[in-house]
């Protein structure tokens, strides 16, 4: 890249910033030359003239201050709790206020309600259930309850995000109801960093909506968030993202390797829901890896990888770890985008196994295993996803890219939003084989633009940004 055309390119995108404009063109850049055979293959390939490179979101001072109350201590607090009900199986008793998933389910709501006094009413704890019946792992009828706190947007109350972690626990057969199953990992961490979540956020005023629940049943078939998604969907709720997390506890692998500063994110690629005709039309034209829950990947890196939080993201491109699902599946299979944190090293002899001394390998899913600041900064990359979601305007809707005509211009369009709150749109854009968006343009309160800049070459994104500098995550453009 050459440092005169790129500041040249700089200087035109901030002089057009404050023009309202409703269509815009860009001024047709000089081409660089690329400086050697290995940049095309590193994904520095085409050279950058359009906008400038993309500077992550920083968290604001109000966003600080949240992530700071993050208590590691109060986490411990809550997983020693849901430990000591002795077995929250899906199966185990509900009527014994000491043991089993009724008396966990209990607690929680409690300590929920505590967490709602502080919300001066923006906050509502509710506890919705329904009867399963019998089914391949649920051998007699059996109420399956989520515990659910919502906080209900200041600005924009119909567009809603959604946390979960799963409050069950399991042993090695999944049908053992009985034996100890402390799960402290599997998933007292997710549990407990939604708790830790909502007691923060009692306090706060988020703009969008926000859920954040405790859900059951997933060890015996995603069943509570089956049916969390399901009546989110029969109620045609905007969902704009949901994040799972599930084993969100320690950093150490089975062989000893250690990853405290990084979370894995898994984001599935291609929407199943998608009807064949967009499938195809996808893969035509190489939106492969923009799935919605790729985007949503995309921008909890962005806004919750620094020093803040203290962590890196991982995103896998995959829609969960082999052999395993999870949660955010419910939400995919309702249409809605989501995604799943876990952490990056795993051991497997911690996770749906009896407790037991074997071959002196301690064997079970024990706190002692559990690494509490650990679970503090992912709930700190969680917070400031969740945040930063409901502190952007919603998501761009109806992005559509040109492709009418043989040139070598993006021509982008979409609806202009009625948000108040909003100050106007920026394309990003990346190289096809780049992970992440490499750059940004400042296009103005417009609902179209054109840039001197290859559709054919680059993979563009339309997000809005907010008067208060928030951002929404980017919208993939199909053809119009
Ligand atoms: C590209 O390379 C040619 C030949 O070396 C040179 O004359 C030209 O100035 C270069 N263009 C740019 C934009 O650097
Ligand atoms: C406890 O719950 C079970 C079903 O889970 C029910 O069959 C039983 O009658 C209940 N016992 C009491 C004392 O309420
Ligand atoms: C959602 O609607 C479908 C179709 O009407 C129905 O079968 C299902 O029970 C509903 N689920 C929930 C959780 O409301
Ligand atoms: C423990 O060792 C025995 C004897 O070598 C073996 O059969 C068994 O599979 C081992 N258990 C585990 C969990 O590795
Ligand atoms: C936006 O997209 C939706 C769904 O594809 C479609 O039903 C609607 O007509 C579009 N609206 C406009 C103004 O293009
Ligand atoms: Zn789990």
């Amino acid at each position: 890249m050459l440092l005169p055309t790129f500041c040249f390119y700089l200087l035109l995108a901030t002089a057009c910033a404050n023009d309202l404009l409703l269509s815009r063109k860009l001024p047709v850049p000089v081409a660089a030359n690329s400086t050697s055979y290995a940049d095309c293959a590193n994904a520095a390939w085409p050279p950058s003239e359009v906008g400038v490179e993309l500077v992550p979101q920083a968290p604001d001072d109000e966003l600080k201050e949240m992530l700071n109350a993050v208590d590691s201590v109060r986490i411990e607090a809550i997983i020693e709790k849901l430990v000591s009900f002795g077995t929250r199986h899906t199966l185990s008793t509900q009527n014994d206020t000491k043991r089993g998933i009724g008396a966990a389910r209990d607690w929680i709501a409690s300590e929920m309600r505590n967490y709602a006094e502080q919300s001066e009413g923006r906050m509502t704890i509710t506890v919705p259930g329904y009867i399963q019946g019998i089914a391949s792992r649920i051998p007699f009828p059996t109420k399956i309850s989520n515990v659910l706190a919502t906080i209900k947007g200041s600005v924009d109350p119909s567009r809603v995000y959604v946390i979960t972690g799963h409050y069950d626990s399991r042993v090695t057969n999944v049908l053992d109801y009985t034996s100890d199953a402390p799960g402290a990992n599997d998933d007292a961490s997710g549990t407990a960093l939604v708790m830790e979540l909502a007691r923060i956020l009692a306090k706060a005023k988020p703009k969008a909506t926000i859920i954040l629940g405790a859900v059951a049943g997933e060890e015996q078939g995603l069943y509570g968030s089956a049916f969390l998604a399901q009546t989110l969907k029969n109620s045609s709720t905007n969902v704009e993202g949901m994040l799972n997390n599930d084993i969100v506890g320690s950093s150490t692998g089975d062989r000893g390797q250690r990853d405290p500063f990084t979370i894995r994110v898994f984001a599935q690629g291609p929407p199943l829901t998608e009807s064949s005709t967009v499938a195809a039309r996808r893969l035509q034209i190489g939106g492969e890896n923009d799935s919605p829950a790729r985007e949503l990947a995309r921008f909890s890196n962005e806004v919750a990888a620094n020093d803040a939080t203290g962590m890196n993201i991982a995103i896998i491109y995959r829609l969960d770890r082999f052999l395993r699902g999870g949660d955010h599946s419910s939400f995919l299979q309702a249409g809605y985008s989501a995604i799943r944190y876990t952490e990056p090293n795993e051991n497997f002899a911690h996770q749906h196994q009896d407790l037991r001394v074997e071959n002196g390998t301690q064997y079970g899913d024990l706190i002692e295993f559990v690494d509490f600041e650990y679970t503090a900064r992912v709930a700190k990359v969680n917070l400031a996803t969740l945040w930063s979601l409901s502190q952007a305007p919603g998501q761009v809707r109806n992005v559509t890219v040109d492709t009418t005509a043989l040139d070598n211009d993006c021509r982008l369009s979409w609806i202009l939003s009625t948000d108040a709150d909003l100050a106007g749109y920026e394309v990003v854009w990346r190289p096809t084989t780049a992970s992440l968006w490499t750059h940004v343009v400042d296009v103005g309160k417009a609902n179209s633009v054109t840039l001197p800049l290859s559709k054919d070459n680059v993979i563009f994104g339309v997000r809005a940004v907010g008067k208060n500098g928030y951002k929404s995550p980017a919208t993939y453009p199909f053809p119009a």
